[in-house]
């Protein structure tokens, strides 16, 4: 069986059969599969898979059509230091991001390609991120040597004969490359977890002027799901500042009133700040009648709508979560998608009655189960069951929660930007920018507390807009995409900007504010503010609630307890002011002359405050 001249029965699009060819020819796998997308295809691979020691077939009570994955132990993450932005100006790319030159790099990638499908099935999976032809929506091709890529590319996006569909004869498409990078002789016997073992030989490459990627060497989550992280966020930002709209790391949230008045909130955290439980959350007591809806968990591409909204899709289709930590009492929608079946689980402890199991799930632990590396395990054990980074591949359709509009092509209109970190001191839990080039600034300068062994001059990490490993261009040039998004007159409806801080420590290290589902009481101010009917006072950060703006029923939360999370200490708002004019500096000219002007207007704000401004009451 030859394998070029594939496809042919299944799109006329002459660039895209020629680049299968092309690849084909370079990889030179043993045979070439166009993945269709349809459940006998997914039911297949996944037996397939199965035969191979890949993947084990979970309790079929527990979890219906689910499997569990175990990786190499050396393939658990994305690899930030392989990951590459090859424009060909080393400037474009920033100085937060690795470059090479991108044909340096087409060279050394050609030649690590030349073979590296040999004893394997190159697959042609067609998908669309987004809702297949929403104006929103683009499709990408990815060519993998996994079938573990194609079952997990199944759940996260919209993949298959459909989108070869919508793609047409003359449709654009984004190319997209993968390789485990693990050929296999003639009779070599395959390993469970094929990758490239040498981390130097691991390339997750992206060409933004192209608008092509190639990921080489790892099998796991974003460096080969090619859709989510690499497309969706690197290459998806370079085309979202060309054709002026946003490609953002931020969930997004529906929150509708008793009255049914609908209110669409888009969040960005940095990692381990809880994003998927926000995405999911239950409003507690003392809200009846109120309602969260789940849109995305993870990424949002937003434009502007010709009604003067900014309208906003989830690209995915799937969650990939974090398993440790995710519980009933945490999160119970994600519980409950899971509950559905039809699941991936990679690095997650297998129970002895066929489930999975982590760390940080309701109840006692099991008393024996088998680790993410396949071994015994039992509580006494040193290690963790489940590796800290495993996780879950859920349909997002599955989530109790999830939005009537989800699917909708147009996108929901965004009212509000919400950015947060993991702050233990300062920061009060909610401030409201006072125009759109504030609140740039204040997503410019978030970040997270370092830990306490990094804690120096530069207490806080930076990670602005959550975008810091998922910019795919100079992150000073993307600062000033978004203030020149503001300028945009067709954005008739601007949404407010706020920044939020679950996380602020008492004088005893504990935390102030209880979180999970009462961050709804925050919400809803925010959601009050947007529409115009809640009150707010000036602090040197910004606006921000006074004790009676907060619906308080349902929790016991004293007007001193308040203090403890909404008062600024000078100091401390003096040194972020100092600390920011350092994060700055390495921007040079690629700094926005606004966001400059708005950290010295914060620091005379900070400088004329009282040595602990007291939120009024
Ligand atoms: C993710 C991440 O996996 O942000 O979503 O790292
Ligand atoms: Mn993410």
């Amino acid at each position: 069986m030859s394998i070029t001249g594939t496809g042919r029965d299944r799109t006329k699009n002459a660039k895209l059969l020629a680049w299968v060819d092309e690849i084909a020819t370079m990889c030179k796998p043993d045979q070439v599969v166009w993945a269709d997308g349809s459940e006998e295809e997914y039911d297949r691979l996944c037996g397939e898979l199965v035969d191979a020691g890949v993947y084990t077939k979970l309790n079929q009570e527990k979890r219906p059509n689910s499997y569990l994955a175990r990786s190499h132990p050396s393939d658990v993450a994305r690899v930030e230091n392989r990951t590459f932005i090859c424009s060909r100006k080393q400037e474009d790319a920033g100085h937060t991001n690795n470059w090479m030159d991108p044909d340096e790099m087409k060279a050394i990638l050609k030649k690590q390609f030349d073979g590296c499908m040999r004893g394997r099935t190159m697959y042609v999976i067609p998908f669309s991120m987004g809702p297949l032809g929403s104006p929103i929506a683009h499709i990408g091709i990815e060519i993998t040597d996994s079938a573990y890529v194609v079952t997990n590319m199944k759940i996260m996006t919209r993949m298959g004969q459909a989108v070869l569909d919508v793609l047409g004869t003359e449709g654009e498409f984004i190319p997209t490359l993968h390789s485990v990078g693990a050929p296999l002789e003639p009779g070599q016997q395959d390993v469970v977890w094929p990758c490239e073992p040498n981390i130097d030989n691991k390339y997750i490459s992206h060409f933004p002027e192209t608008r092509e990627i190639w990921s080489y060497g790892s099998g796991y989550g974003g460096n080969a799901l090619l859709g989510k992280k690499c497309l969706a966020l690197r290459i998806a930002s370079t085309m979202a500042r060309d054709e002026g709209w946003l490609a953002e790391h931020m969930l997004i949230l529906g929150l509708e009133s008793p009255k049914g008045e609908k209110t669409y909130i888009a969040a960005a955290f940095p990692s381990a700040c809880g994003k998927t439980n926000l995405a999911m959350i239950l409003p507690p007591e003392g809200f009846e009648g109120w309602k969260a809806y789940t849109v995305g968990d993870d990424i949002a591409w937003i434009k502007p709508a010709p009604d003067g909204t900014l309208r906003a899709i989830n690209p995915e289709y799937g969650f990939f979560g974090v398993a440790p930590g995710t519980a009933y009492k945490s999160n119970p929608m994600a519980m409950k998608t899971m509950e559905a079946g039809n699941c991936i689980y990679t690095n997650v402890a297998l129970t002895d009655d066929g489930d999975v199991w982590w760390e940080g799930m309701d109840g006692e632990p099991p008393a024996h189960a088998i680790d993410w590396k396949g071994n015994d395990w039992t509580p006494a054990s040193d290690a963790p069951a489940a590796h800290p980074n495993s996780r879950f591949t859920a349909p997002a359709g599955q989530c109790p929660t999830i939005d009537p509009a989800w699917e909708d092509p147009t996108g929901v209109p965004i009212s509000a930007f919400l950015f947060g970190g993991r702050l233990s001191s300062t920061f009060p839990l909610v401030y409201e920018a006072f125009d759109w080039n504030h609140g740039v600034f204040m997503a410019a300068t978030m970040g997270s507390e370092a830990t306490a062994a990094a804690i120096g001059q530069e207490a806080i990490r930076r990670d602005p807009f959550a975008m810091l490993p998922f910019i795919g261009y100079h992150m000073g040039d993307y600062w000033g995409h978004w203030i020149k998004m503001g300028k945009n007159k067709a954005i008739k409806q601007k949404p407010g900007f706020f920044r939020v801080n679950w996380f602020r420590k008492d004088d005893k290290g504990k935390f102030i504010w209880p979180g999970f589902g009462e961050n709804m009481r925050v919400l809803k101010w925010i959601v009050d503010r947007v529409r115009g009917r809640a009150g707010a006072v000036e602090s040197p950060f910004g606006k921000m609630p006074r004790y009676e703006d907060i619906t308080w029923a349902g929790l016991k939360f004293t007007e001193a307890q308040y203090h403890g999370i909404m008062d600024i200490a000078r100091e401390g708002a003096l040194s972020e002011a100092e600390a920011i004019k350092k994060y700055f500096e390495n921007y040079g000219k690629h700094l926005p002359e606004e966001l400059d002007k708005q950290r010295k207007i914060f620091k005379e704000r900070a400088k004329d405050a009282p040595k602990v401004w007291k939120i009024a009451s």
